[in-house]
Formats: C-alpha cells, structure tokens, sequence
C-alpha cells in the first residue's frame, strides 16, 4: 500500500507523520510519499522525510498515487472530489457535524476514517488525538496567560519586597483542565478547579489545587466519563460560586464540554465585569462556543481591562511535540488497519476500527454516524 502525507493548510504549522513514524510505516511494508514542504513548519526538512524512505512529491502527486491519504486538517470537497473509489482517507473531519463529507464519501466509495473518533476506552488511549491535543492546549494555555499578566505566576520574596503569587482558577478538569492546573502549578501559582463531576475531586488535589464543590450534581456515573447537562439550580449556584471565585483570580482557564453539544456557559458578562483588571481569560472551548460568554473564537478581546482570548489551536504553537504526539497516535491506530503485507485490511469486529471508520464500501459504517442522520 502506498501512503501518502498531505501538507496542512496554511494556518497549521503542524504535520500528521514525522519521519520516525515515516521508518514505521516502511517497516510495516508500506511505502511512503509525502507533499513537498509538509513538515517544514514543525521543523523537519524534506530531507528528513527522504532519509527516513519517505518519497518527496507534488500535491497532485500524493492525491492520485496514493491508496491512504493522511492529514490532521480535512481536505476541501473539490479535492475529495478527484479521489477514486479505491482511495481512503485518514484526517479529522467531525462527521457527526460535517454530514456532507460523509455524504460525498458514501456516493463516491471512499473509505473514510476521523481520527477525532476513536472511542475513549483504555485500549485507544493511544490513539486518542483529542486527548493528546488536549494536554498541548492545557499546557499552552497556561504559558499564554502567563505572557500576558501583568504579575508574576510564582511568590517571590525579594530585596525589592514581597510579591505574592498568582491564583488561577481552573473550569472543567479533564484532559486540558488537569494539564492546565499541573503547568499552574509547576509555574508557582495557587490554582483552585472545579469540575461538576466530583470523581476528578482526587485527581485536582493530588496536582496540588483546591477543589470547589457546588452540591447537587446529577449522576454521571453511566455517561462514559463525560459530564451530563445540569438542572437550572444547579447551574445558578454554579454560576454564583464561579463567579465569586473568578472575582479572586487573574487568570481563568475554562475547558468545560459536553460532547456533540455547545459549550456550557459559566463566565457571564456579569462576572467579567466584576474581575480584577489585568486577569486574563483562556477560553479552551471557544470553537463550539466558548465557556465565557464574551469570548470570540480565535480572536483576543478586551473587556474591562479583562483579556479574554479564545485561540482554538493552541497545538499549532508547539508543532514540533505536537506533531509526534499526533502522528503516534495515528501510527498506533495503523497498526490495527495494516496486514503483514503492508496493505489495509479492515477488521470491523474490533470497535476501534469500527468506530473509527466512518464510511466503507459505499455505506456508513460507524454506528454514531448512522444514528446521527
Ligand atoms: P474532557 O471531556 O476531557 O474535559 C472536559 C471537562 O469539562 C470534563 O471533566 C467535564 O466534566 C467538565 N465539564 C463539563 N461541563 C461542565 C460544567 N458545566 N462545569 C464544569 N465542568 C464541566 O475534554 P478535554 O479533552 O479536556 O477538552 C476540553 C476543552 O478544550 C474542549 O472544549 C475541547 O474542544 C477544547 N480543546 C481546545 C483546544 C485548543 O487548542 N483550544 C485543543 C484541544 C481541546
């Protein structure tokens, strides 16, 4: 099977597959072509690619010659367009959202599979490309803010006097969130968090950050792991004790999500409003909506002299990582869709494969898909 990587567009400056993974893919007996440039903005030169047996090519060379085309970012429908029906695909393209791909994908007989879909069960941990971006935003998102405080993250106790440390306060602590109140943390600042679902209470006190509790959250004891929406009361106490928290803190860092549904609002106009001036806001769910309701996606605001910011692709500015940590991910994934002669072959008996596949021989195959229609 001949494998091709794409370069990203313009705004990524990561790439899919670095050339270690290029070496595993050869070792797999496959061969490898990327597009010329691809890895160029993650720091790794063409002739890395070539060193590796990667084959340097054009754009429409990786589109036509290859049987599997890889990329983080999805390609636009012109392009899909040119593909043949013996082609696959391997990107990020949220089906559940993007029904029209997966339309073009089904009339056209391309398999398709979006790595965003891997099930989250312990056996795909690493395959999971939104746990893995999520650590890299938790982490940048910190170095962010910390950029842009007017204080110091960390106590200093000086000749020139006593500076007191920063105190940041953490929203939703799942991948992100935990990344985001480690790196705090690290930095020397107080961090607090808070999550509505309390099993994550262990985890934020053991990275030394207090926990604020609202009582009266619903079960989620049987939704996966993931959060599940709120009572109106609950969600008004919730908002007060933010609020009153937030009012505490310079920095803000809101990561709360609920899956396939906008973003739950937690940081009112209202509360923004009552922040001391100089805090600053990272809004980590500002693609589906933001958890502050002043917050514009992949834009920097200024309220009140409150930065608000909500960069959606923090994993863009540390390529380099992001880059390998990514494309192991894909490689890990690969290994259960590549038989012993280096061709796909697809065993929809197991359910990474199964989930993460979404269209197959002219039909959809992945049951989230489907039911989505
Ligand atoms: P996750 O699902 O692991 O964590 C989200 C957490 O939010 C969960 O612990 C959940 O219980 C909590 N939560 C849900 N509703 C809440 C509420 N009302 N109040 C408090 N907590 C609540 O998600 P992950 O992977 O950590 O991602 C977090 C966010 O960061 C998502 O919105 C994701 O899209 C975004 N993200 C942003 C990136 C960027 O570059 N800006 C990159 C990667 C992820």
């Amino acid at each position: 099977m001949k494998i091709g990587i794409l370069k990203e567009p313009e705004f990524e400056n990561r790439v899919a597959l670095l050339p270690d993974h290029v070496k595993t893919l050869i070792d797999l007996k496959a061969t490898v072509s990327i597009e010329k440039g691809a890895g160029k903005k993650s720091f790794f030169a063409d002739n890395s690619y070539n060193e590796k047996g990667a084959e340097i090519v054009s754009r429409e060379q990786v589109l036509n010659d290859s049987n599997l085309i890889v990329s983080i970012h999805h390609l636009s429908t012109d392009e899909y367009k040119k593909l043949k029906e013996s082609q696959a695909v391997l990107t990020a393209f949220n089906p559940l959202f993007n029904s029209n791909i997966v339309k073009q994908f089904v009339e056209s007989g391309i398999t398709s599979f979006s790595m965003d879909m891997v099930p989250r069960t312990t056996r795909a941990q690493s395959m999971d490309i939104l746990s893995s971006m999520a650590t890299v935003a938790g982490y940048k998102a910190v170095l962010e803010a910390a950029n842009h405080l007017p204080s110091f993250f960390p106590m200093f106790m000086t000749a020139a006097g006593t500076i007191k440390p920063s105190k940041v306060l953490v929203l939703g602590a799942g991948v992100a969130g935990l990344q985001a109140i480690a790196t705090a943390r690290k930095l020397g600042a107080v961090v607090e968090a808070f999550d509505v679902r309390s099993a994550v209470k262990e985890e934020v006190q053991s990275l030394g950050a207090k926990f604020i509790e609202v009582e009266g959250a619903l079960n989620d004891s049987n939704a996966g792991g993931y959060a599940v929406e709120q009572t109106e009361e609950f969600k008004q106490k919730q908002q007060q004790l933010i609020q009153e928290h937030a009012k505490k803190a310079n920095v803000v860092i809101t990561t709360a999500q609920i899956p396939g549904r906008k973003a739950p609002l937690l940081i009112t106009k209202d509360t923004v409003e009552n922040m001391m001036p100089g805090s600053v806001i990272i809004d980590l769910a500002a693609s589906t909506g933001g958890n502050c309701e002043l917050t514009k996606n992949n834009e920097a605001v200024e309220i009140n002299h409150v930065k608000i910011i909500g960069n959606s692709n923090y994993a863009s500015a540390i390529p380099s990582d992001a880059s390998k940590m990514y494309g192991n991910n894909i490689i890990n994934f690969m290994k259960l869709i590549i038989d012993e002669s280096g061709n796909l072959k697809l065993n929809f008996t197991d359910e990474i494969v199964r989930g993460t596949c979404i269209t197959y021989n002219k039909e959809i195959i992945n049951e989230r898909v489907k039911s989505n229609k």
